[in-house]
């Protein structure tokens, strides 16, 4: 069996090696430019478009990450990159739920909690006790219920709060008011104190973080923004954000990455900025879970995380 490796411009570090080590019947190599050999299956990270032409031999291409906008961003702007019979199947979880949750919890109660201006009074050398947020109306908000929105939406609500969900089809979380379909989005978005986004970038989801959503919150809400960059409308958080209708954000995802030296949010003190680290998959996990998938498919298995394609997710 025959594995392309294509990993350039990834932020942790799967080696083949590792690959072979969980896989050592296989012979896997680099792709790089000119590489027309057979090849069986493929585990990539946003690779060209290059690297699909005359590949209809790949059964299955492992994206090495949850979202797959990139691969099916290029099969959108170019139909038929992506050969017709080969799966597409992304990373299920591999370390990165419980990331997730500790980004996200952090991020929830130190808004809960003040924090941020607890340090500001520091700063002031003030001793001042701030109001407490009620809990009750502290309405956490997560867009996406997949492998990681669940496991954050638990996670938050274990800590008491009150917890929505939305996603696309019907589900059951303890302890998550869960809201499904684009018909119930405005009762899951209504006075939500803090907005946390979970979805897949797709052109139904693109666009979700914008001057109607925001509307919606209860004001002086809090955005974060862990998924991609293009389901925000920067100029409309941006607006929120000077009229108080939103009163910070954290940010981890953005259109253009590395966000540019002259971005307006690099000097706006109400946003916090992270380099797209909020969940990092695990490189070992990874390559065990992509090996496992690779051996139930070669039995003719099913396998979980077959993206569809139709769906964009
Ligand atoms: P997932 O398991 O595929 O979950 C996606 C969720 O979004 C599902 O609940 C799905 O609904 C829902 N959804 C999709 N389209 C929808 C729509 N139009 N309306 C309502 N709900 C919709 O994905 P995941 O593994 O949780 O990952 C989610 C995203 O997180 C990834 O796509 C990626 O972009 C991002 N991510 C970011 C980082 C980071 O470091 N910042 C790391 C990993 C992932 P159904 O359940 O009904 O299908
Ligand atoms: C990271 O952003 C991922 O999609 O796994």
């Amino acid at each position: 069996m025959k594995i392309l490796f294509y990993t350039q411009g990834i932020s942790f570090d799967p080696d083949l090696q590792s690959l072979s080590r969980a896989l050592p019947e296989a012979e896997v190599r680099h792709w790089e430019r000119g590489d027309t050999g057979p090849a069986d299956f493929a585990v990539v990270w946003r690779p060209p478009r290059e690297f699909f032409v005359g590949r209809d031999d790949l059964r299955a291409v492992f994206n090495l990450g949850a979202g797959v906008d990139a691969i099916l961003g290029l099969e959108r702007a170019h139909p038929g990159t992506l050969p017709k019979h080969t799966l597409l199947v992304r990373l299920e979880d591999t370390g990165m739920a419980s990331q997730m949750a500790e980004y996200v919890t952090h991020t929830v109660l130190r808004y809960m909690r003040r924090f941020d201006e607890y340090a500001h009074l520091q700063a002031l050398q003030q001793w001042k006790v701030l109001e407490r947020h009620p809990r009750e109306t502290f309405t956490v908000g997560v867009l996406g219920l997949g492998v990681l929105g669940a496991h954050v939406a638990e996670t938050l609500s274990s800590f008491g709060l009150p917890v929505r969900g939305f996603s696309r089809s019907a589900k059951k979380i303890e302890g998550v008011d869960c809201y499904a379909g684009a018909n119930q989005f405005d009762a899951f978005i209504d006075k939500v104190k803090v907005l946390v986004n979970l979805l897949p970038s797709t052109p139904d989801t693109d666009g979700v973080l914008n001057a109607r959503t925001f509307s919606k919150l209860t004001r002086g809400a809090y955005l974060i923004n862990v998924a991609r960059g293009a389901h925000l409308v920067e100029g409309d958080l941006l607006e929120a954000l000077s009229s108080g209708q939103v009163a910070a954000a954290t940010l981890d995802v953005f259109h253009h990455e590395p966000l540019p030296a002259s971005h307006a949010f690099w000097s706006q003190s109400r946003i916090t900025i992270t380099p797209h680290c909020s969940a990092e998959a695990l490189p070992d996990e990874s390559m065990w879970q992509i090996a496992q998938k690779i051996r139930e498919l070669t039995r003719g298995g099913s396998i979980g995380g077959i993206v569809n394609v139709e769906q964009g997710y």
